[in-house]
């Protein structure tokens, strides 16, 4: 195991793509981690459809914060413990929308805490303009021409219109 960095989070999640209300979740974990790793799962504890492909969806994350070397971009394989091993953080960063989303996170934390004792899973709460903001719906907007680009930043944004072209 690397040495362990206090002050590191790992933000984990399909991203497919970020939207601004991941964004406002990172910007939010800035307050009290010195670095947050937004890392991209290739694989999934639900089964979800894809729209990008993992390395897509890293270079979107990295385009969005660009400016901010404080937050990293990456992608990982296999268990998200092994992971935050691997790199060396005992934080993870969820954000929790309601209070539909709890079980699911709550298991999912009880579950990576069972597997390694020393990860913390932090939840988040997102500003209340993005409450109603997933991923999935933004997806399916954006697919059948729906104005998105309140929902994503411009970067995202280019990437789904080059998915989608406007008919
Ligand atoms: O954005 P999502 O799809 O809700 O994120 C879920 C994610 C990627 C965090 C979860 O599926 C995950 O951690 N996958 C990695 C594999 C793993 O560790 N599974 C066991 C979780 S208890």
């Amino acid at each position: 195991m690397n040495k362990i960095d206090k002050h590191l989070a790992i933000y984990p999640g399909s991203f497919d793509p970020l939207t601004r209300g991941h964004e406002d979740i990172v910007r939010r974990a800035l307050r009290f981690a010195d670095h947050v790793i937004v890392a991209v799962a290739h694989r999934r504890t639900q089964q979800k459809t894809g729209l990008f492909d993992i390395g897509e969806r890293v270079e979107m994350i990295r385009s969005v914060f660009a400016d901010d070397p404080r937050v990293e971009a990456a992608e990982f394989e296999g268990l998200l413990v092994n992971y935050a091993r691997k790199r060396g953080a005992r934080i993870i960063i969820r954000g929790l929308r309601a209070v539909s989303d709890f079980e699911y996170e709550f298991q999912m934390a009880l579950m990576n805490r069972q597997l390694w004792d020393d990860l913390e899973t932090v939840f988040l709460a997102p500003d209340t303009q993005y409450s109603f903001l997933s991923a999935s719906l933004v997806r399916e907007i954006a697919s059948l021409g729906g104005d998105i680009s309140e929902f994503v930043s411009p970067s995202v944004l280019n990437h789904l219109q080059a998915k989608f072209p406007a008919k």
